[in-house]
């Protein structure tokens, strides 16, 4: 490991790479594919062969270490709380436990059930474009709408309930999508648990146990857990669930809207090619830039030897606009052709939402290139929210 500070250091925790990290990616992996970045003490793996083969590899550790830094001894409590309670997150947790709280609720995730969903998601879809009027419109907010909206019933949580979920889901969100955790927002999460645990044991365990709607019944296993799993379950897939879907959606659309494609009017006829524009923009835009891992022994990564404890993040938003794994990596082609992107994982975490994720995705997409035709939007502006390993939008404004 080098003392010397490498050429990127300060850019990858710039504004401008909060805005847009792709360029600072691109300049990473032309430096070095692995690189060691002193100020968040990590190595950063961009090429897509390397972030493929490394997602898989079972000795590497998802538990992303310590949140723990220069933290005055009285925001110790608070930071340490938050630690602990990500730290038993299915994601960040290597079996049993990972394991354990996976096979819980599997049989939710399959296609089956996904596609006893894709009538609603079709439903929430169809309602929210023939609400949205003429003059300027954000459809940011319509995709979170959506997106929310349909996690928030997978989970057994009533629509009424959905504004308040989602903000309380955006505070534990607010707590990861940092380089360093500190203490105001870590008190803000730590709240957000407590009243989270409290909605779970009241409102949505009580209909997962005497199902309001059959299709909640897969999710049985999670009632059957202890009181902190079931709440680490229900909290990642809360915030795992509505920012990721919101974000592709924006992203599929900004995209289209942007350009003069005369894809809209191909996708209205074509679930083939709207499948592939949902893959696109899962491709163009990974919704999660980082996938966190810790070596667990002596590891080659390309050309370095990492020692155990190492702390490695795996940029699957990088991997996914390499050169050597797809043409023109930085344009948006919805009919492409190429290797699968990664922003789902690989291996033993691939995102147990997957299937769901881009179902709802699809439906939305086709219901758009129907209100499209129909509506004839006016491409404004898009405009991105900062943030450190998410792509999250603020705005996406058009004009009916
Ligand atoms: C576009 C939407 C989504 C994207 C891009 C996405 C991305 C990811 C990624 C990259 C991982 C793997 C992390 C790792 O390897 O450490 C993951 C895991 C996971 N995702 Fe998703 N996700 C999405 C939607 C969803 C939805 C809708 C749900 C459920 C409602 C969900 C639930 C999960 C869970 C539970 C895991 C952890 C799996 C494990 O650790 O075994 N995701 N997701």
């Amino acid at each position: 490991m080098t003392a010397i500070p490498l050429p990127y250091d300060d850019l990858l925790l710039s504004e401008g790479t909060a805005l847009n990290p792709y360029s600072t990616f691109a300049k990473l992996r032309a430096y070095d594919p692995v690189y060691w970045h002193a100020p968040t003490t990590s190595w950063y793996v961009t090429s897509y062969d390397l972030v493929a083969t490394m997602l898989r590899e079972r000795s590497l550790s998802a538990c992303p270490g310590d949140y723990v830094g220069d933290q005055q001894p009285e925001d110790l409590p608070a930071v340490k709380a938050m630690e602990k309670f990500f730290n038993s997150w299915m994601v960040f947790s290597d079996p049993p436990n990972q394991t354990k709280l996976r096979e819980s609720v599997t049989s939710a995730f399959t296609r089956r059930v996904a596609d006893s969903w894709s009538g609603y998601a079709r439903e929430i879809a169809v309602k929210e474009f023939a609400r949205l009027g003429s003059g300027e419109i954000d459809l940011a907010d319509l995709s979170l709408r959506i997106a929310s909206r349909f996690t928030c019933a997978v989970l057994g949580v009533p629509e009424e309930d959905d504004e308040q979920v989602r903000l309380w889901s955006n505070e534990l969100i607010a707590c990861l999508s940092t380089p360093k955790l500190n203490a105001d927002r870590a008190r803000v999460g730590v709240r957000a648990i407590e009243q989270l645990g409290t909605y779970l044991d009241t409102r949505v365990l009580p209909r997962i146990r005497k199902p309001v709607d059959d299709r909640l019944l897969p999710l049985k296993g999670m009632a059957d857990l202890d009181h902190d799993m079931a709440l680490a379950l229900f909290t990642q897939l809360l915030t795992g669930g509505i920012d990721p879907v919101a974000s592709s959606l924006t992203t599929a659309l900004e995209r289209l809207l942007s350009s003069d494609h005369q894809d809209w009017t191909r996708m209205a006829s074509s679930p083939e090619l709207t499948d592939k524009a949902v893959e696109e923009a899962l491709r163009f835009d990974a919704p999660f830039h980082f996938v966190p891992r810790t070596t667990t022994e002596s590891i080659q990564i390309g050309d370095h030897t990492l020692s155990e404890g190492s702390r490695v993040v795996l940029v699957i938003a990088a991997a996914n606009r390499d050169p050597l794994a797809y043409q023109s990596p930085d344009e948006f082609i919805p009919s492409r052709e190429g290797p699968s992107h990664l922003s789902f994982g690989l291996g033993r975490h691939y995102c147990l939402g997957a299937i769901l994720a881009r179902m709802v995705l699809r439906e939305a997409l086709q219901e758009a290139s129907r209100w499209v035709q129909s509506s004839s939007p006016m491409y404004m502006s898009g405009e991105r929210m900062p943030a450190f390993g998410v792509s999250t939008w603020k705005r996406l404004s058009i004009l009916v």
